[in-house]
Parts: structure tokens; C-alpha cells; sequence
């Protein structure tokens, strides 16, 4: 496993729409292997593929839940609550910066494994709102897109 280069706000990386994986090979192990360290390192509870220049449909989320490692592979969000969260957001892409987005309070996921199976998963608060984060990284989109409010460095909590 190897520690990779995060991606920084400004990279056109960041903007791109990625492309659904196809091949689930060893090599899209290793990245996800990879994904999920530099996540860690960096303390971060998500991680999509541009984050790691990998162009393709992919992200790593770790909230510290039951849930443990989450790997998606094609994710698609597939249903989301009426309810909606008002949550502090910020991004390992985005050092620094923290602002409070409105994000539905529970998400379901479809997503395929790392060895191409289909599974469903269902988040609601920090993983709620991390799903729909990782999954705009996907499409070009980034959290500073939807910010409502930034916060000054002493308003955020840890
Ligand atoms: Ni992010």
C-alpha cells in the first residue's frame, strides 16, 4: 500500500466526470488499498477517485461507524429522506476551509463491490452526508459548490 498525492481545490482534476469502472482487477484493488491509507493518514472520512487523480467512479468512506471501511465502486445514490441535515462540511481536498451544507439526513446506495458485486447501503448523519460529498466528487463537484455559510477557524468543531 502506498500513501497518494491528494489533489488540491484549483486542479481541473477535481472538475472532470469520472467514468464508471469496468475492470475489477487488481489494480483497482491496489488504488482502493491505497485510497483508504491515504485517508487514513490524512484523517479524513472520505476519499474519492479525482482526490487520487484516478478519473473513475470510486470512493473510500470511513466514518467511524459499525459500518467500518466502505468501499464504493459505481455508487448511485438510489433513494434520500425528505429530512435534511444542516452539517459543517469540509474536504481533504479544500485544507482549511470549513462551511455548513444542507444534506438529506439519510441516503440509500447502490454501489458495486471491489470485485464487482452489487450491494446496498444506508447512511444517515455523518454517513449520510459523507456519501453524498464523496459521491459529487464524482461528478466535478466539490462542497465549496453548496457552501450556505463558512465558518471562521474558531466555529469549527473538530
Ligand atoms: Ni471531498
Amino acid at each position: 500500500m502506498a500513501i497518494r498525492n491528494i489533489t488540491k481545490d484549483g486542479d481541473p482534476i477535481l472538475r472532470k466526470v469520472c467514468r464508471p469502472v469496468t475492470d475489477f482487477n487488481e489494480r483497482l484493488h491496489t488504488i482502493l488499498e491505497d485510497m483508504a491509507e491515504t485517508m487514513h493518514k490524512a484523517d479524513g472520512v472520505g476519499l474519492a477517485g479525482p482526490q487520487v487523480s484516478f478519473l473513475r467512479r470510486v470512493c473510500v468512506i470511513d466514518v467511524g461507524d459499525e459500518h467500518g471501511l466502505i468501499e464504493l465502486i459505481n455508487p448511485e445514490i438510489v433513494n434520500k429522506s425528505v429530512e435534511t441535515q444542516y452539517c459543517q462540511e469540509g474536504c481533504l481536498s479544500v485544507p482549511d476551509r470549513y462551511g455548513m451544507t444542507t444534506r438529506p439526513m439519510k441516503v440509500k446506495v447502490r454501489a458495486q463491490d471491489r470485485n464487482g458485486e452489487f450491494f446496498e447501503v444506508e447512511g444517515e448523519g455523518l454517513l449520510a452526508q459523507a456519501m453524498c460529498h464523496e459521491i459529487d466528487h464524482l461528478d466535478g463537484k466539490l462542497f465549496t459548490d453548496i457552501v450556505e455559510e463558512w465558518l471562521a477557524p474558531e466555529e469549527q468543531k473538530k
